[in-house]
């Protein structure tokens, strides 16, 4: 099963990073195939809410979510870690969740549903 890994950290060997290992090895050792984003070290704006996704259900900013996106599709399971900041998740978390908004549209305004993964 394809399975995006999403680190939210910026912390090296920090408490996230060590228990999203663990919990990678886990999937691992049960047959998941897995795509992991070090978001820290990724260029992602933060949405824009410019509309540029309302007719299409796709981002028109052109960065690292372009491979967030693909895998995100291609993938059945998830697996989102970060530490808590100021009782949220972290920015690097944050930023990826909200450029999530194309898929929202994708599904809630423009009436498509989002593809199931295999299992
Ligand atoms: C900017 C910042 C804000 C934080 N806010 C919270 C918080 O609201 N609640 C909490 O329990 N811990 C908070 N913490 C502590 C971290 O969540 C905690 O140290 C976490 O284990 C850090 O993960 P890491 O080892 O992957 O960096 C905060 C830490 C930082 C740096």
């Amino acid at each position: 099963m394809k399975t995006a890994v999403f680190m939210g950290s910026p912390r090296v060997k920090g408490n996230t990073q060590l228990l999203l290992e663990e919990a990678v090895r886990g999937a691992t050792e049960k047959g998941a195939e897995i795509t992991l984003f070090e978001l820290n070290k990724m260029n992602i704006r933060g949405c824009q809410d410019c509309g540029g996704c309302v007719e299409t259900g796709e981002c028109i900013v052109k960065d690292d979510m372009e491979k967030v996106y693909s895998a995100i599709r291609e993938s059945s399971r998830f697996i989102l870690a970060s530490p808590i900041y100021f009782a949220g998740v972290s920015a690097q978390a944050k930023t990826m969740i909200d450029r999530c908004q194309s898929f929202w549209h994708e599904k809630y305004m423009l009436k498509r549903p989002l593809p199931q993964g295999p299992d």
